[in-house]
């Protein structure tokens, strides 16, 4: 046999010496944990699509997120579960609305969780679409001034961020200008800057019961053959005023994620969506992937592929488990 020059394992050979060569780390920093909000009392329910996910009631969102903040966990990303859709979406914009009143609820009591909400119309029009339907066309420019009167109206409620998760063109310049306009140039600004028209989502509109009615949402979100046109559309959105922007799903664009990571100097997020989760449960139950395992490598793969920040429905399972395995 050859003398052996290079042995690489020797990099391998006990967990001190792999932390060192370590080139991504996970931290619960990084994390950001979506919520779903629902109306009521002392309400804390399972999401049959989404094990692990509740659906919460202001009151026990306080404590969830009480139980978040003492993990470490920097921010939530809230989402309401809206019970009287109608086809404009007015729920949207409502100022007693439930994520109005969430936010300020949440503002007061826990000051130091940093809060997102999301932009689009889905969970509040009877057709499930993020825009406003005249026939059968999912409108733009009209759907962008109810995006900003509902970012305006979380804006006033003391939301940090607003995260515009619908896909018309302009919103985030629109969004920009109609929060100045109103004294919210602190409110940052999350673009979904390129959201790909995902099978990956189906557990999420089940939480949401927010699934269009019919048509799909490939006339606004991507084409899942493209990354070019990820770059055009992040590129864009940076241009109109986004703070962070996001690359979503994440397992399955892990590529788009390196791609637009090489074009940008702002922070870039990306959403291991709710399908993406599911996956990794459902194999999980049948024993056929180790949970935990799966859950750290799909989370460190999309750092690994440029993500600052991940969006993630394992969030507290991840803090706490960095809080006893520091990478
Ligand atoms: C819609 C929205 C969706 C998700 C976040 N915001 C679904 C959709 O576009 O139909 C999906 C998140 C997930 O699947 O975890 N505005």
């Amino acid at each position: 046999m050859q003398p052996i020059t290079h042995r690489y394992r020797r990099n391998r050979t006990n967990e001190a010496m792999r932390r060192l060569v370590r080139e991504t780390t996970l931290s619960t920093g990084d994390l950001i944990y979506p919520m779903f909000v629902v109306e009521g009392l002392g309400v804390k329910r399972e999401i049959s699509t989404m094990p692990g996910n509740y659906h919460l009631s202001i009151d026990m969102l306080l404590r969830e997120c009480e139980m978040l903040a003492g993990l470490g966990i920097p921010a939530v990303n809230l989402f309401g579960y809206c019970e009287d859709k109608d086809e404009k979406g007015t729920g949207a914009y409502d100022d007693q609305g439930l994520i109005q009143r969430a936010v300020r609820a949440l503002r007061q009591e826990i000051p130091e969780l940093y809060l997102q909400t999301d932009i689009a119309l889905d969970p509040y029009t009877t057709t499930g679409h993020d825009g406003l339907v005249v026939g059968d066309e999912i409108v733009n420019d009209e759907t962008v001034d109810v995006l900003c009167r509902m970012a305006v109206s979380h804006a006033a409620a003391g939301v940090h961020m607003v995260s515009p998760s619908d896909m018309m063109d302009g919103r985030i310049g629109a969004i920009r200008k109609a929060l100045d306009a109103e004294g919210f140039e602190k409110v940052s600004i999350m673009s979904y800057a390129a959201k790909y028209a995902s099978s990956f989502y189906g557990p999420f509109r089940g939480a949401l019961d927010s699934a269009p009615r019919s048509g799909d949402k490939k006339t606004y979100q991507m084409d899942p053959a493209n990354v070019r046109e990820a770059v055009k559309e992040v590129l864009l959105d940076i241009e109109e005023g986004a703070d962070v922007v996001m690359v979503k799903p994440a397992l399955a664009y892990l590529d788009v994620i390196h791609e637009v990571r090489r074009h940008i100097q702002v922070p870039l997020a990306a959403y291991h969506v709710s399908g993406e989760y599911g996956m990794i449960l459902a194999a999980a139950e049948k024993g056929w992937v180790d949970k935990e395992r799966a859950m750290l490598e799909a989370t460190l793969a999309i750092k690994r592929a440029g993500a600052d920040m991940v969006l993630t429905y394992f969030a507290p399972e991840l803090a706490r488990y960095l809080a006893d395995h520091p990478m």
